[in-house]
């Protein structure tokens, strides 16, 4: 019989859990259509969900009806698409997880401090767009694995900010590069890696070493659920794949494999992961073992609109 060992922390962290219950909230209040700029979070099973519900998601707010209610998503907007709704006359509710409201916050101090900040991140992703439309004169966005692209900057001083799901150790690679080749660089006050990405990281490269397999579950799209993956074969696991639904997982995976790490990412439903756990037990991996690294008890308030008995305006 196969083991299985069974990552924690994993799955929803607290703005996860915040942004998908500011939709049903405002469902439950207001009632359907509830418009949401972009997925609320990056996985297909909560969106597939809310949209059943009532939730409509869109890419951009031309899509969405004057005088409709629309939510942003949990991975944080420009400054200049909350103007867009203010002169729509939008009614809207910001679900931006509180830890990626901190770094726009520290963008918006270090350029009025007349820094140039590097910020390092995957440029296509949400939330590097959000935090780049808080100073886009003065952020050069870098890809973690790819520090030397940066070209920029040197004449100003240099300071650098971080999208919150990244990779810890390339993260620090990153800088360390960085700072070879601009030795002002200095530290932001606090990291930007949110604490959810830093324990589902710390689990998983605690279980990778002893796992001839290790499957992540979470939407392609997820940057938390992919670093997983990676941290996972950096950590020593013989193969990691992300799987969205225990569907496609693939039996051909199992060869040879006595031992299969779980995790998940951290937009991802806790059923999501019993659906896996159920797929390997009917392969034969029904010794199930937990590996806590830490307990997380954090929790978000809802946003004040939402809170609030008014209609947001
Ligand atoms: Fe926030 Fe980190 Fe979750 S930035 S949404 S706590 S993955």
């Amino acid at each position: 019989m196969g083991q299985v060992l069974l990552a924690a922390p994993r799955g929803f962290c607290a703005g996860v859990e915040r942004a998908i219950s500011t939709v049903e909230e405002a469902l439950r209040r207001f009632g359907p259509p509830v418009y949401v700029r972009k997925q609320i979070v990056h996985n297909t099973y909560v969106v597939d969900d809310l949209t059943r519900r009532g939730a409509i998601f869109v890419e951009e707010l031309d899509e969405v009806p004057d005088g409709s209610l629309v939510v942003f998503s949990a991975h944080g907007v420009a400054p200049v698409v909350k103007e867009e709704a203010g002169l729509r006359g939008l009614r809207t509710i910001d679900a931006t997880c509180p830890l990626v409201t901190k770094v726009h916050k520290e963008a918006v101090r270090m350029a009025e401090a007349g820094y140039e900040i590097v910020l390092i991140g995957h440029a296509e992703h949400e939330e590097v767009e959000g935090t780049f439309g808080e100073a886009p004169e003065r952020i050069h966005v870098v890809d973690p694995a790819r520090p030397d692209e940066l070209t920029a900057g040197g004449s100003h001083p240099m300071s650098w900010l971080s999208q919150t799901t990244l990779a810890v150790d390339e993260t620090m690679q990153a800088v360390a590069e960085l700072r070879k080749r601009f030795p002002q660089l200095v530290d932001p006050p606090s990291d930007d890696i949110c604490y959810a990405s830093q324990n589902r990281q710390e689990a998983i490269t605690r279980i990778a070493p002893r796992c001839e397999l290790v499957i992540v579950v979470g939407s392609a799209n997820s940057s938390n659920s992919r670093r997983l993956v990676e941290v996972a074969l950096n950590a020593g696991a013989g193969a990691a794949y992300l799987v969205d639904r225990a569907a496609d997982a693939d039996e051909r995976w199992l060869d040879g494999v006595r031992t299969v790490g779980v995790s998940s990412g951290a937009s991802v439903p806790e059923r999501l992961v019993g659906e896996l756990l159920g797929w390997l037990a009917a392969h034969g991996y029904d010794d199930v073992e937990p590996v806590t690294v830490t307990e997380e008890t954090l929790t978000f308030s809802l946003p004040l609109e939402i809170r609030s008995t008014r209609n947001p305006g």
